[in-house]
């Protein structure tokens, strides 16, 4: 078992390191559109906090290319100073005299949060002389950075190996969970995977067969599985390299006597100019486009769904942006929503149907995590963790 922050002792004017995923989606005016994982954060921040410690938060913000503005977390800091009982600054930069300077000025119990890590190549490269500088900056390092946990960068992975450190009750919460999910599931259990991408996603669809009962495949990956079945899909999304692929998984699954359930009819439209209207259709012809899936599709996803006792999804169903093909993957999230199976949800866009279907509450796990889910479910681990010190045993 890892240690936690909560195995950690006399923080009191302690400079706590501490790792956050404040990669949330932000537009270019600087307005902050989901603050799920800043909320997440929140409880190792505060628990810091009553322990008077001197916390210094860690992150990044998309993958900038050096400094841009659009990309400062300056707006993080305002939500922070909202929502944290304690003063709460702002560092433009990460590393310097200034910002040691403005450490030692801080009272216990307060916050400083610095810039945009990824303005620094360093971090993505995991520069060790880089994690060495920042290392400096405290005394003890935190990790609740779980939703980047599967990248080894300066100041997830190498701020480990150069200190003292524990994770974080957000990533102890979440691979609780998960690793109680994978390791002994409630059955039936059924994973619903959307989204455009099988690459990604290759290994993981392997490890699924293996704990999942059922596979309930949406979004451009179902297209790939459509096309390795011998079903045409006109002109919807197929990632051709991945079609061998996906016909070996329908084997596996046939061997296993799993079941992988695929969309039987689809929200599409045709080539043709003037008919842009989406309708709903069996068949897809050659000039035909699928976005989401259809009523029937939705039927039968539901009836599965029902039937449940755990249920993973991560990726939409269809081209959710789009409100014409969003039905679908709405009609999932209630679905899920109002089952009584335990619920684990993860990856940003079926994050935010949930939320817009307005029932995150009834989801038992809202992970942070995207990549980062799917990597822990294939290999039971993260890099970033295994570099966290073991709990003492006495
Ligand atoms: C995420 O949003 O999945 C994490 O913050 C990791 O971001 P990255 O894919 O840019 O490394």
């Amino acid at each position: 078992m890892k240690r936690t922050v909560k195995d950690l002792v006399n923080l009191e004017g302690k400079v706590v390191l501490l790792r956050v995923d404040f990669n949330v989606p932000i537009d270019d005016g600087g307005k902050i559109l989901d603050t799920t994982r800043i909320i997440q954060a929140l409880p190792t921040i505060k628990y810091l906090i009553e322990k008077k410690a001197k916390i210094v938060l860690i992150s990044h913000l998309g993958r900038p290319d050096g400094y841009d503005i659009r990309k400062s977390l300056w707006p993080i800091a305002m939500i922070l100073m909202r929502e944290l009982p304690t003063p709460v600054y702002f560092s433009n930069k990460v590393l310097g005299k200034e910002v040691e300077e403005q450490i030692k000025q801080m009272e216990n119990g307060s916050v400083l949060l610095l810039e945009n890590i990824r303005f620094y190549k360093e971090e993505i490269e995991c520069d060790m002389n880089f994690a060495k500088q920042i290392a400096l900056l405290g005394q003890i390092f935190v990790n609740d950075a779980f939703g980047v946990a599967h990248r080894e960068h300066a100041t997830t992975y190498g701020l480990a190996r150069l200190m003292p450190n524990a994770i974080g009750l957000l990533m102890e919460k979440e691979i609780t969970t998960l690793s109680e999910a994978i390791q002994s599931p409630r059955r039936p259990f059924v994973v619903v995977l959307g989204g455009a991408k099988v690459k990604g996603k290759i290994k993981f669809i392997l490890k699924l067969l293996d704990v999942a009962d059922t596979l309930i495949l949406g979004g451009a990956m179902a297209y790939t599985f459509l096309v390795a079945s011998g079903i045409s899909v006109g002109e919807s999304i197929v990632d051709d390299d991945d079609v061998g692929f996906a016909r070996d998984m329908l084997s596996i699954a046939k061997l296993k006597n799993k079941k992988i359930l695929l969309p039987i009819d689809h929200v599409c439209i045709r080539e043709t100019p003037k008919k842009k209207r989406p309708f709903v259709s069996e068949k897809l012809d050659d000039d035909m486009f699928a976005f989401d899936i259809g009523p029937k599709t939705i039927k039968l996803f539901k009836e599965e769904l029902t039937k449940a006792k755990q249920i993973l999804w991560n990726g939409p169903l269809g081209k959710y942006e789009d409100k014409r093909f969003a039905k679908g993957t709405s009609a999932i999230a209630k679905t899920i929503a109002k089952s009584s199976a335990f619920s684990i949800v993860g990856g940003g866009d079926s994050i935010s149907a949930v939320k817009k279907a307005g029932v995150e509450k009834k989801i038992n796990l809202i992970s942070t995590g995207g990549g980062a889910t799917l990597k822990y479910i294939e290999k039971g681990s993260l890099p970033c963790l295994d570099v966290i010190q073991e709990k003492i045993k006495i």
